[in-house]
């Protein structure tokens, strides 16, 4: 233990800590530790502290070899070259580059799928789907779910998508949005789902930058008792984008007759496609497009501290083998598990923790197509005990929501069939984490709280359910291969004990490789900051066992509902209305989402403010994001705390939001104390 620098610190120690008995009452969180049950540990695939770490130890001083021998375990068309990995991750040192199994020649969606049925899961269950409402559901054993993918494979080929093309993916949470993935794996062309809840301004925005030939979407989808018009919502996107000089020749259209009808739906002939006219000609089986593992696999946009939205770039070979490796040690999969993530695939957990992860073990996985409150709270628990779920994998604002309601929405169901919990997209507070194990769980399914981010491609920092005692509300330890550090400002390293930004040296099979069209973007916003490190944009602190504690976004990302929003893209959806002149932006907490948006505003010189012009600056933000981005809170504000040189002092934003007002700090190198005081004075207005 004492010549592994890497680990963390104190790892050993464990057995010497002040355990806690669970349910009885804590002094300190820190000290708090929920060890899994002997019965849990015992089946584990990582049953142990010491397994952990001599795994662990082996990830970091053999990578190649470690990670060389997980990827042998998939079907490789040809072997990868000499190399395993070739890098370089200073700036100082020249271009940021990362190659992880170069020269492998393989395909995800073989991986996922033929090699599964080739060894003898053609008859397991792929997916459970269940519909919006309780009665409408399906699945698709593997063999048919292969053959679903090689029939949309067919098509796409044969309307001329070729490897490398883009394609865009606008669909809600149907079995056919995991199909369309996989179907443009097959071929080698790059999906980009974008999340069926943004407005057609960022849709267009996605489509301008990506230029697909072709687009996927559904024509409605009923998300609890509300109708949502995808396709209505894709022709404003393509009006925009064909203005912009982009057009896209195919809109492939699924007719989700649940949500409304074929002759409700605007059509535009000769662009547009209904999937059941055509998809279900082609033949069941499709010939595989064989790439290289550095060949991109998907495109998937977030939000960073500018306006404009990100195109993660993910490749095909590091990323199969690291959500493959980090699904089955996370969840402790067991073949018989069945598989439930409540993540849309709109966003990265739903790629690599409802799709491709799961699939490349094999398992059996839930797809749900509504809201886990409708048409009541239990919802969640009924579809649990329904398709006997085992690992349970959701958000801390889910939880946070049904704890508000009576528990006997949970104890009404059995849950008898769950094993493991997860949780992700943001720090898991204590208490929900304690509703979450006690009651959810019945005190007996280890959580794993997952740490990670789009950027990762998979799990960073998490527990391993049966090897480590958890503390709750920390995401606990380094995954295999990962050697997360604390820097302070100045980026120098600090050990032990301490708080600071986090950031991780050296790579991992799942990084992104750039940002699409922009790599020089890429280096300035994750390599630059902290020479010699990837900068995850979180705070966190490690406590003196060597627990990691994620503390939030350190850049100007707010985190609402697990979903990320650059505060510079509301402002300018804010700024863009006509009677707007000036907004700032900050997060403040929010009892169920995490965090909530908060909008200071200024107006136009002589504009009244209004009730009316507060509903029409959210809309505004609904319209260019949409509904998930709307502000919580509209803040009038005549002036803005602004340095002499301009800069707004977001400090001063956060803490008038928040109403620490005693907290202000110095307020005197303003270049007009005096909004401050005016702001307070509006702050009920
Ligand atoms: C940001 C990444 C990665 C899947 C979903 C979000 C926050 C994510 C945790 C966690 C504390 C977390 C971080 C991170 N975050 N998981 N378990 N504990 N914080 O992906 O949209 O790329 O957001 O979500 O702030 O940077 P994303």
């Amino acid at each position: 233990v004492e010549s592994m620098s890497l680990l963390p610190s104190g790892a050993g120690k464990i057995s010497q800590l002040n355990a806690v008995v669970l349910g009885e009452s804590i002094a300190s969180e820190e000290n708090d530790l929920v060890f899994p049950s002997k019965e849990f540990s015992s089946q584990a695939l990582v049953s142990s502290p010491q397994q952990y770490m001599e795994m662990h130890k082996r990830s970091m001083e053999d990578p190649a070899g470690f990670w060389s021998d997980i990827a042998s375990e998939f079907f490789w068309k040809q072997k990868w070259g000499d190399r395993v990995v070739s890098e370089n991750l200073d700036v100082r040192k020249g271009p940021i580059h990362i190659e992880w199994f170069k020269g492998g020649i393989t395909n995800i969606c073989y991986n996922c799928l033929d090699r599964n049925v080739e060894a003898g899961l053609g008859d397991k269950t792929a997916m459970f789907w269940e519909g919006n409402e309780r009665d409408v559901d399906a699945s698709l054993t593997y063999s048919q779910l292969l053959q679903q993918v090689c029939q949309l494979a067919n098509y796409l080929k044969d309307v001329g998508v070729k490897k490398g093309d883009a394609v865009v993916i606008y669909l809600p949470m149907l079995m056919e949005l995991p199909i369309a993935m996989l179907a443009c794996a097959r071929i080698g062309a790059v999906h980009s789902v974008v999340f069926a809840g943004f407005s057609a301004d960022s849709l267009a925005q996605r489509i301008i930058d990506c230029k697909p030939k072709l687009i996927l979407t559904c024509n409605a989808v009923k998300r609890g008792p509300k109708t949502i018009n995808l396709k209505a919502i894709v022709d404003a996107a393509l009006d925009i984008s064909s203005k912009d000089g982009v057009s896209v020749d195919v809109c492939l259209t699924y007719d989700n007759s649940s949500a409304t009808t074929r002759e409700d739906t605007k059509w535009q002939n000769g662009r547009d496609v209904w999937w059941q006219d055509v998809v279900p000609k082609y033949p069941t089986s499709c010939e595989v497009e064989w790439v290289d593992a550095e060949d991109p696999l998907f495109l998937l946009y977030t939000s960073g501290s500018t306006g404009k939205p990100k195109g993660v770039l993910h490749t095909t070979g590091g990323y199969m083998v690291y959500t493959a490796t980090t699904f089955k040690y996370a969840f402790d999969y067991k073949s018989t598990d069945v598989y439930w993530c409540t993540a849309d695939c709109g966003w990265i957990t739903g790629h690599s923790y409802v799709t491709y992860g799961p699939m490349l073990n094999g398992a059996t996985v839930v797809v749900f197509e509504g809201t886990p409150n409708y048409p009541d709270s239990g919802r969640c628990w009924e579809i649990v005990d329904k398709f006997k779920v085992s690992i349970f994998y959701t958000a801390p604002t889910l939880v946070r929501s049904l704890m508000r309601d009576d528990d006997k929405f949970v104890t009404n169901h059995s849950r008898k069939s769950l094993r493991v919990l997860g949780s992700v997209g943001e720090p898991i507070n204590p208490s929900a984490w304690r509703w979450f194990f006690n009651l959810v769980g019945d005190s007996r399914c280890p959580i794993s709280d997952t740490w990670w981010q789009t950027e990762t491609g998979g799990f960073m920092i998490t527990p391993l359910p049966g090897a480590w005692p958890q503390k709750p509300g920390s995401a606990t330890f380094p995954f295999f291969g990962v050697q997360p550090v604390v820097v302070d400002e100045k980026g120098n390293e600090i050990e032990g004990e301490c708080s600071g930004y986090l950031c991780v040296k050296g790579s991992w099979p799942g990084a992104f490789r750039t940002l699409f069209g922009d790599h020089e973007r890429y280096e300035t916003t994750y390599f630059k900051p902290f020479a010699g490190y990837y900068f995850s944009g979180d705070g966190c602190s490690r406590d003196k066992d060597g627990y990691y504690w994620l503390t939030g976004r350190v850049d100007d990302v707010i985190n609402v509902s697990g979903h990320r929003i650059g505060t510079a893209e509301v402002e300018s959806a804010l700024a863009s209305h006509p009677q707007c002149a000036e907004a700032a932006v900050v997060g403040v907490e929010h009892e169920v989402k995490g965090q909530g948006i908060y909008a200071f505003v200024t107006l136009v010189e002589g504009v009244p403010y209004s009730e009316e012009l507060r509903k029409s600056l959210v809309l505004m933000v609904r319209n260019q994001i949409g509904a998930f981005a709307a502000p919580d809170r509209i803040h009038w504000a005549p002036g803005l705390p602004k340095t002499r040189s301009g800069k707004i002092m977001r400090r001063i934003l956060r803490k008038i939001a928040s109403r620490q007002l005693e907290e202000l700090g110095d307020i005197s190198t303003l270049a007009d104390p005096s909004v401050v005081d005016q702001l307070i004075a509006l702050a009920d207005v």
